[in-house]
């Protein structure tokens, strides 16, 4: 943890399978901030049957986007949260140039400026297997895989004795769509985000450990 008061903020960009929610727990633990990804937020919006909920339920399933609007106010209410005032991991989000200009605007609001926005550079052939083994304890948000990151018992979590998962997105149909809003929509704030001098590439197809101690080194630099 960085011996300052405060400890990273970051925004983890990479497409679907990248590492992004394996990698973010560990900066949440190593720099005890706040872990906010707009994907979990709107699967407990689905889970809580709410009217939101219902709406989004069919284009998350299909792979598509969600309104700008939709998560960009999820953001804001989180924000400002007493969790994430010693700092922040934004785990897909943003994912448009339109949610990184009110991104923008609100960081700018609170004083609160990026140290580094981590990009995780793999090829698409490699996410189909990661995204097509993927396994969640959903109570938890805990990740597992098949192949590999098995969990200790098949199908169970490995704290809580728990049922394992799939998500209703993860699968080839779906992950073909969402790479490409990915490839159209997302990758652009690579530059975006260059240009602003924030911009970190990690080579996301190494084992885990390997690309966390690679995301670690994006942050070697922060000013306190
Ligand atoms: P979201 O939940 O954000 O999904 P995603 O971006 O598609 O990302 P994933 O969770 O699939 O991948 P990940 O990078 O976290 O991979 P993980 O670490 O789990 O979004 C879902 C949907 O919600 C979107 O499609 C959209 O509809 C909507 N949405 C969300 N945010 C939005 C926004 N801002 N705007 C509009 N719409 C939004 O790893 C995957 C698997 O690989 C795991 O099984 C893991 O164990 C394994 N693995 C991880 N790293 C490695 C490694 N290094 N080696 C081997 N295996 C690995």
């Amino acid at each position: 943890m960085a011996e300052s008061g405060r400890g990273i903020r970051t925004i983890l960009l990479g497409p679907p399978g990248a590492g992004k929610g394996t990698t973010a727990p560990k900066l949440v633990s190593e720099h005890e901030i706040c872990h906010l990804s707009t994907g979990d937020m709107l699967r407990e919006e689905i889970a809580s049957g709410s009217k939101l909920g219902q709406e989004v339920k069919t284009v998350i399933s299909e792979g598509r986007l969600v309104s700008d609007e939709i998560v960009c106010e999820m953001i804001k209410n989180n924000l400002s949260k007493p969790a994430c005032q010693r700092g922040f991991v934004l785990d897909g989000f943003p994912r448009t140039v339109g949610q990184a200009d009110k991104l923008n605007f609100m960081l700018k609001e609170n004083g609160t400026p990026l140290d580094s926005v981590v990009e995780f550079k793999i090829d698409d052939a490699v996410l189909v297997e990661r995204i097509c083994g993927r396994l969640v304890h959903k109570p938890s948000g805990r990740s597992y895989h098949t192949k590999f990151a098995p969990p200790k018992i098949p199908m169970k979590d490995d704290v809580t004795g728990e049922p394992l998962m799939r998500r209703s997105d993860d699968n080839e149909e779906s992950l073909k769509v969402r790479l490409s809003a990915y490839h159209a929509q997302t990758s652009p704030l690579a530059a975006y985000y260059g240009e602003r001098n924030v911009h970190c590439p990690v080579n996301a197809d190494m084992p885990a450990k390997d690309v966390f101690s690679a995301v670690q080194a994006c942050f070697a630099n922060k000013k306190n």
